[in-house]
């Protein structure tokens, strides 16, 4: 049944056990603090906790530095910990995804060490290795203007070693099937303490070729098959849900023509759209994304999202569109990050109004696909711009009015909470957001708590419906003889809007509001006449409220 696919309609929320909640006052977040907020977790409607990189590691990319893929890191807690967070999630029907970043170790990891020191160990392989160094070693950079080059001279091994991106991430040799057999036995390894899925890191590096002679890497997919498998074989429903920011056209080698391959991916190309979308108004290219992303197999699955923990990466817009998503939303250079991204957090993107936050946020959740949430932007938290690099964003959650914001007890915790000015702790915080009915917290909370009852968006087949304004976007969804249509105005002014639903059934020239009290009738050319408010959206029913009443197929 394609019901059982948990992840079709799933809410994702991503956070950092490390600046989430403090429980025992050492200035670090733990998984005993991460327990305590779980009910926070389940009232805001979140299904699906996402967890970043929580296993031992110098800290040195957030974590995406690994020194032991079978371990929790001693700040966070321990894998007894890990395991009551598990079942802590699931008494409370909520599932777990982790991070799985297998491109790459860290330089720490007892494998590279030994692969440094002593060429003939097995671990030597286990790398990417040349004698010389490569023509192309500063092509490919991922970091530029803080990442050299791909390759560097190793003293020890008297070699130089591949690492796509910072120099202490040596690459693991992916093609070895000894390393293969390890990263299956890593996904069996979480599996069994209860996770759902991953979501794994740097997709196309890991099934890329790499080498010395290797200008043009080329994606080997028959591996994501293999993971697939193993996950299958393990755990039915578990799935993978990747990191890969590619072009469409390569969209469904990752998915599989058939479904074979990953469930879920990251839609980038939407994402960059859509904050084109939200500098200017025009909705052209992002409809063209969403075209040019529909087709998937009937399992796949987008991950549709606005923000995520590293800079919102512009790199596929065409420049003059990169131009004009920098100047709204990033026109100090210091916001803007790699040549090609912001790294700014999107309530101050959206200089905190709260009309284009909601419409911002009200899109990702009609937008076709799961939407994955960014712990802290459901109460509008800011950046600290004083913080290198991505660091920016990653500031500790914002709980309370108390000092560092309810966060830690510890007096002088490393990671510093924002505080003052207009997204500080004092202003922004959940205790006082659950107290104001008005809050954008509980105003979060009631999006997800219908468009949890909306899986058209989430199973159906989507059409772009023609608007007769290019600001206004209209979707429609269809899923087993249902139909919804949302309805968003990327216009700083108030327009009336004109466009047909496409339904001629008996009773479907009546559009009915979910949100609110105003409903749609079909005018008698056809088409219906909407008045939007600046930044106005509308999520409607086509013919009635309730889809279970019409629902003819199980
Ligand atoms: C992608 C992650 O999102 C990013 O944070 C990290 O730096 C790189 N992969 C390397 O793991």
């Amino acid at each position: 049944m394609l019901n059982d696919l948990w992840y079709k309609n799933a809410i994702v929320y991503c956070l950092s056990v490390g600046t989430f909640m403090d429980s025992n006052g050492d200035g670090v977040g733990d998984f005993q603090g991460l327990v305590r907020r779980l009910p926070y977790l389940q009232g805001l409607g979140v299904t699906t906790i996402w967890l970043m990189p929580f296993q031992p590691s110098p800290g040195r990319d957030n974590g995406y530095d690994i020194s032991d893929y079978y371990n929790v890191d001693s700040k966070y807690g321990t894998l007894g910990d890990f395991a009551e967070f598990t079942h802590a999630c699931h008494e409370r029907g909520m599932r777990v995804m982790v991070d799985l970043v297998i491109n790459h170790t860290s330089d720490q990891h007892p494998w590279f060490r030994e692969a440094r020191s002593d060429p003939a160990s097995k671990y030597h392989d286990w790398y990417v290795w040349a004698d010389r160094q490569p023509p192309h070693a500063r092509d490919g950079v991922v970091f530029p203007g803080v990442q050299k080059s791909t390759w560097t001279f190793d003293k020890q091994a008297k070699r130089w070693f591949f690492h796509r991106f910072y120099d202490f991430q040596p690459d693991l040799n992916t093609a070895n099937p000894q390393v293969h057999a390890e990263l299956l036995k890593i996904m069996g390894f979480w599996l069994q303490l209860g996770v759902s899925g991953f979501r794994m890191d740097a997709v196309p590096f890991v099934i890329g070729t790499k080498g010395a002679k290797v200008r043009q890497p080329v994606e080997q997919y028959d591996m994501l098959r293999s993971f697939r498998e193993f996950l299958q074989w393990r755990t039915g429903d578990a799935i993978i849900l990747a990191e890969a920011n590619v072009l469409p056209d390569t969209d469904l080698d990752y998915f599989g023509d058939e479904g074979e391959r990953l469930q879920m991916m990251f839609n980038f190309q939407v994402n960059q759209n859509t904050f084109y979308t939200l500098a200017t108004g025009d909705t052209g290219p992002l409809k063209k994304a969403l075209t040019a992303t529909k087709a998937r197999p009937a399992t796949a699955q987008w991950g549709v999202f606005l923000r995520n923990h590293d800079e919102l990466d512009l790199g596929r817009l065409a420049p003059e569109q990169r131009a004009a998503v920098f100047a709204a939303f990033g026109p100090d250079p210091d916001m803007q990050l790699y040549g090609r991204g912001i790294r700014r957090r999107l309530a101050p993107m959206l200089s905190g109004d709260r009309r284009r936050v909601e419409l911002a946020y009200s899109l990702m959740l009609t937008l076709p696909g799961t939407p994955v949430f960014r712990y802290g932007d459901e109460i509008g938290m800011g950046e600290d711009l004083s913080l290198p690099e991505r660091e920016c964003a990653r500031t500790p959650m914002q709980w309370s009015t108390e000092p560092h914001g309810g966060f830690t007890k510890h007096p002088n915790p490393s990671s510093r909470v924002i505080s003052g000015g207009a997204y500080g702790f004092e202003r922004v915080n959940v205790a006082s957001q659950r107290r104001d009915p008005n809050s954008f917290l509980n105003w979060t909370e009631r999006m997800i708590r219908m468009r949890r009852e909306v899986p058209e968006i989430s199973w159906g087949d989507f059409a772009i419906l023609r608007a007769s304004r290019n600001d206004v976007l209209a979707l429609r969804y269809d899923w087993r003889n249902n139909s919804v249509v949302c309805v968003h105005n990327f216009a700083a002014e108030a327009c009336t809007v004109k466009f047909r639903s496409g339904c001629n059934g008996p009773g479907e020239n009546r559009l009915v509001n979910l949100l609110s009290d105003d409903h749609s009738e079909e005018g008698d050319d056809g088409r219906h006449t909407v008045v939007l408010e600046p930044y106005g959206y509308r999520w409607y029913r086509v013919g009635g409220l309730d889809y279970l009443l019409k629902r003819s197929e199980l």
